[in-house]
């Protein structure tokens, strides 16, 4: 039985008449830009982040660009980040006109290193940006401790509603950054059926200036106080997603659920280390990521039985060529390079059922002769 990396149209299946009934409300208004169901979303997103302020953008990768600007990174400007996540967390340092600074991560949640962050700090670092890596939380609190007085923009487009326990209180990806960023991209946990990004802050000025710099910088029609971009999230989006949102947290159980399953039946494996959750986090597993020994050729193998897998993420950015200017070398980044060649990201989605999680594991189990 074939198994795919991710099935949307299962979880569509068990929505349909919801979503289809809250894109018809937009259609029938023939209002698609902005609008009340934009601002519902945001008024929702903000609650479940614990955030004064949420504003729609256009994807998660804008709204580390429109962040980014908030902050005014800009030319002469070095920005701190991982190189061990997905490109845009350093393309929109780059195209902001400021520098990224790559830094190591840590080995076992495969995380930005807070000491490694601020041992990178100089007299020109203008912001930070740990990324919440495939669902868990960066250890948000210890990167603002070790960088005292710096910007955070917590790249959190694969964690919506993760959490981490910090000083025995609940925090949500999003709620301690200067400033947090989501994407809904329909493979994350809180997906629309399109394009679409929010970020969220706790800060009036730096709001209103996310919300002035997603239409061109104007506040007011017509009038511009700075350039801006136009970066509007879709109200057919926002419905979709005000519509998913009362779903995301029984699917990030399920996908827990699902994790500790694999977890358990992978424990016995030599070969395989299964993922390390910080004992301070709660994941909602936008992806399961496994350590393998001979990763390529498992990945083969479950390739050629049907088995969905991908490499999450076969290069670390500081290694890309079009980040050769930078002048980083192999070995610059030790445990990213490492994670590189040693990742695979198994079926995950909480619509698996338990047949199709135990054909996963038989086949992993196969490949190393269990
Ligand atoms: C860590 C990370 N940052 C940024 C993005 C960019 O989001 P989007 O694809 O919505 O532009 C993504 C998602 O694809 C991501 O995984």
């Amino acid at each position: 039985m074939p198994v795919p990396l991710l099935d949307l149209k299962a979880q569509h299946a068990t929505i349909r008449d919801e979503v289809v009934a809250a894109m018809m409300q937009v259609v029938d208004s023939q209002a698609f830009i902005l609008g009340p169901l934009v601002e519902k979303l945001e008024r929702e997103v903000a609650e479940l982040s614990h955030t004064k302020y949420a504003i729609g953008c256009a994807n998660g990768t804008d709204a580390l660009l429109l962040a980014m600007r908030a902050l005014d990174c800009g030319r002469d400007d070095e920005v701190i980040t991982t190189p061990f996540t997905f490109f845009a967390t350093a393309g929109t340092i780059h195209n902001v006109g400021a520098t990224p600074v790559f830094v190591d991560i840590d080995p076992a949640t495969f995380n930005i290193l807070p000491e490694a962050a601020a041992a990178a700090r100089t007299s020109r670092t203008k912001a930070c940006v740990p990324v919440d890596l495939f669902g868990q939380m960066a250890p948000i609190e210890q990167v603002m401790q070790a960088l005292p007085g710096l910007p955070i923009i917590e790249d959190a487009a694969q964690t919506i509603g993760a959490r981490r326990s910090i000083d025995g209180e609940w925090r949500m990806a999003g709620e301690l950054a200067t400033i947090g960023t989501f994407s809904f991209f329909p493979s994350k946990n809180l997906g629309g059926y399109g394009d679409g990004g929010m970020m969220v802050t706790q800060d009036e000025g730096l709001a209103a200036r996310l919300k002035r710099l997603r239409m061109h910088g104007g506040a007011k029609q017509y009038f511009h106080d700075e350039v801006g971009f136009n970066s509007r999230l879709d109200a057919l989006q926002a419905a979709v997603l005000s519509a998913k949102l009362p779903h995301l947290a029984a699917w990030s159980a399920k996908r827990r659920a699902n994790a500790a399953y694999y977890s358990k039946a992978f424990a016995g494996i030599d070969g395989i280390t299964v993922p390390t959750i910080d004992p301070a986090n709660e994941s909602i597993f936008n992806q399961y990521t496994i350590r393998a020994d001979r990763r390529d050729q498992l990945q083969s193998f479950l390739k050629d039985r049907g088995i969905g897998n991908a490499i999450y993420y076969p290069l670390p950015l500081h290694l890309q060529p079009c980040f050769a200017y930078l002048g980083y070398k192999p070995g610059s980044c030790p445990e990213a390079e490492r994670a590189a060649g040693e990742v695979l990201s198994l079926p995950i989605y909480p619509e698996l059922t338990n047949a199709q999680l135990d054909e996963v594991i038989q086949h992993v189990r196969a490949f190393y002769g269990r």
